[in-house]
């Protein structure tokens, strides 16, 4: 049962509404919201509309206004704020619910509105079903839109909510979507297809947004692109069950919305009870690249963000395995400070019969057979080389085969009596449970007073099926979700500068829900360069990159077979959170130094990843991969161009570096550890062995030409003010 917060209260109108219009502009973003009509709507969101007359806000929300039409309504209903089925809404409904069965015919009168600059809240009576709302509005600095709507029970009979939504309206001409699915190894690849009429309508029921998640639902005109083309987009900031949506419908509107996705009966309120939709982030921009910097810009703002350099990190992951022993693990801490690793991560297989991935999970002791000091050796070792100790949890997971299941059976989800189908042999805590949230919260405790960690790795790898309280019980994702936020807030409370990484098999748990309380996330459990491309670039959408772990890769990439060079490898892991993950106890002297060297790049890229913007480069030869992050001052910029596979013409065309000052001038110079890719049987590149000084508009609108490589190969160029 959701707790209830602060009431919604009744008001009259007050603040920077002109004539029943609100005007909200701030960052290169406007919105218009109509209070006047009997649904109060938005009628404009996107770009400013500038210092507009009242008399002209006015003339703008009648002229959206709808007329009649036959075999429709008498008064065509349109899309507001909170639109349901009484009020006339044919579409996807704000809000859907009932009162076991009865009173389903909700329909909100406005009774007050509080406006200042830039924040907008409507409150909303319905006397009839005895339930009150809340719809919050406000624009950031940046111009991200941040929306949420809220309902409260006022009646003593309970009240099931069963569908929540927000939504935002988009232009008439945004007929093309562009959103991501994929799956474990592979999140986030893109899709694209047309705005038809209808809904196009996203689900996770897998109690966190999932490998194939939408990470941004977004709509624009056709053929947008990084660079160009009008498009806006909507994320939801939360982990647990969603669904978001594109619709378009008959009556000239279309927009985008999500919600939670609950469970039958898992949202009941009773009397002052409230419950809020997660907050629908609203992004627009001239291409992609202007859409994601306002979430960047917004989320590097807030007060939590980490702001010291990212520590470069290993983690032994992909290095060891399970396969965990003291002088190995020795080993690979002097191996990474020598290359200049500031962060060292012990990963999965430290903990009671945690062998393999069959046993030990919800054990939280440290495995007395393997680690007979405990951790204490290899902890100390870390920070005795001057490196940070990270640890790896998996707090919400229990394995069957551990102690914590066999004492406490009743402590696991399950909706039946038999557990839910098991993944990864795991099954899932009910955090919601008092007894099993105090439980894992002192074990993690405990590890945390014993060990000097400054960093948990904290993994989630399985979906949530029939997540319920017991036997016949409730069901808890929104609850469970909740209660993990409550355990990650809390640690970071009572542990300042304990930093948190979010994984979840990878990169299946991504959300500015989850991302308002970590500092990272594990972006894909991929470490190939080529696959990460993508991932990458669109994660990136919303995440601001100093937040995406990327890591260097051994040159035989375990999850994919294929053969990539360090530089494809150490170009792809470049703008990010960098580190390395691959067991490099091994290596030669040659691949020590060079290595050393991506490290050194890393290190002088990263004020740049933190501050930055990212541009992606639309290049017309798939093969090929252009991308930057251009330094906020616009004084300097890192670019990279990765090959994939063979490109249809070879020499080819030349590489646009858009996002500098036009009028200044830029050395340009390409700085791959490693030197410049060269086949005996090239001439040189001319501009790479020359003193090549471009305007930031020559630049961005004619370029140079790339070096002829080879598929995954990949070469840095840093462009600095002349
Ligand atoms: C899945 C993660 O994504 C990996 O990086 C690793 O931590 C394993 N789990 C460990 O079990």
């Amino acid at each position: 049962m959701p707790a209830p917060d602060t009431a919604v209260s009744s008001a009259p109108l007050t603040g920077a509404a002109a004539g029943g219009v609100v005007h909200l502009r701030r960052g290169g973003t406007s919105v218009v919201v109509d209070l006047a009509a009997d649904t109060p709507a938005i009628v404009h969101w996107g770009e400013d509309l500038g210092d507009a007359p009242a008399a002209t806000l006015t003339s703008l929300a009648v002229a959206a206004r709808l007329q009649r039409v036959s075999g429709g309504l008498d008064e065509t209903a349109r899309l507001g704020v909170l639109s349901t089925a009484a009020s006339g809404w044919l579409g996807t409904p704000a809000l859907e619910g009932h009162r076991d069965g009865q009173s389903v015919s909700a329909r909100f009168a406005l009774a007050g509105a509080h406006v200042t600059d830039h924040e907008l809240q409507l409150d909303f009576t319905d006397h009839e079903t005895e339930l009150t709302a809340r719809v919050e509005l406000s624009v950031g600095a940046a111009g991200l839109v941040r929306t949420r709507v809220v309902v409260r029970n006022e009646a003593d009979a309970p009240y099931t909510v069963q569908a929540l939504h927000a939504t935002l309206p988009l232009p008439w001409d945004a007929t093309e979507i562009f959103d991501t699915t994929g799956r474990h190894l592979r999140e986030r690849s893109g899709q694209r297809h047309a705005l038809t009429f209808g809904t196009h309508l996203r689900e996770s029921r897998r109690g966190r947004p999932g490998a194939d998640g939408t990470l941004l639902l977004a709509a624009g005109t056709p053929g947008f692109g990084f660079e160009r083309g009008r498009v806006h987009g909507i994320h939801l900031g939360w982990s647990g069950n969603q669904r978001a949506f594109a619709e378009r419908v008959p009556t000239g509107e279309s927009f985008l919305g999500a919600g939670e996705l609950y469970a039958p009966g898992e949202i009941r309120l009773g009397r002052g009870e409230q419950i809020a939709s997660p907050v629908l982030f609203g992004s627009w921009g001239e291409g992609l690249d202007d859409l994601a910097a306002r979430f960047h810009a917004e989320w590097r703002a807030r007060p939590q963000h980490p702001k010291r350099p990212r520590p470069i990190t290993l983690n032994t992951w992909e290095a060891v395995y399970f396969d965990h022993s003291l002088p190995k693990l020795t080993a690979l801490a002097d191996a990474a400070a020598a290359l200049g690793v500031e962060r060292y991560v012990l990963d999965d297989g430290w903990f009671r019969a945690r062998r393999d991935d069959t046993a030990g999970l919800g054990d939280w002791t440290v495995d007395a057979g393997v680690w007979p000091e405990g951790l204490h050796p290899i902890a100390d070792h870390v920070v005795d080389l001057g490196m940070e100790f990270g640890l790896w949890f998996e707090p919400e997971m229990v394995n069957p085969d551990s102690d914590l299941a066999r004492q406490h059976p009743d402590w696991l989800l399950r909706g039946r009596v038999d557990l839910p189908p098991s993944a990864r042999q795991q099954q899932v805590l009910n955090l919601a449970h008092p007894e099993a949230y105090a439980y894992i919260a002192g074990a993690i405790g405990a590890i945390l007073d014993e060990y000097p960690i400054s960093y948990i790795k904290w993994d989630h790898n399985r979906d949530l099926v029939d997540a319920a309280a017991g036997p016949g019980g409730a069901a808890l994702v929104h609850a469970h979700t909740l209660a993990v936020y409550r355990l990650i807030d809390e640690l970071k409370a009572t542990r300042p500068g304990l930093e948190i990484e979010s994984c979840a098999s990878g990169g299946a748990r991504v959300d500015l829900g989850m991302l308002d309380r970590t500092d990272r996330i594990w972006t894909s459990d991929c470490l190939d360069p080529v696959e990460r491309l993508e991932n990458q670039r669109h994660t990136a959408l919303v995440v601001p990159p100093e937040m995406m772990g990327m890591h260097l890769t051994t040159p035989h990439v375990h999850s994919t077979g294929r053969t990539v060079s360090l530089s494809m490898s150490g170009a792809v892991a470049l703008f990010g959170h960098f580190g390395i993950e691959w067991d490099v106890t091994n290596l030669s002297e040659a691949d020590a130094a060079a290595v050393a060297e991506w490290v050194a790049l890393a290190g002088r890229v990263r004020p740049l990843v933190a501050t930055g913007r990212v541009v992606n480069v639309d290049v017309a030869d798939p093969g090929l991969d252009v991308r930057g992050i251009v330094a906020a001052d616009a004084a300097s910029a890192f670019f990279t161009i990765a090959q994939t596979q063979t490109l249809i013409s070879s020499p080819t065309g030349r590489v646009r570096m858009p996002g500098l000052a036009p009028d200044r001038s830029y050395r340009v110079r390409i700085v791959t550890p490693g030197g410049i890719v060269q086949d005996p049987a090239q001439s040189p590149l001319g501009w790479a062995h020359h003193d090549t000084v471009l305007t930031g508009r020559q630049l961005a609108v004619v370029g140079v030409r790339p070096p002829v490589q080879n598929p995954q190969q990949a070469t840095v160029v840093e462009v600095t003010a002349a």
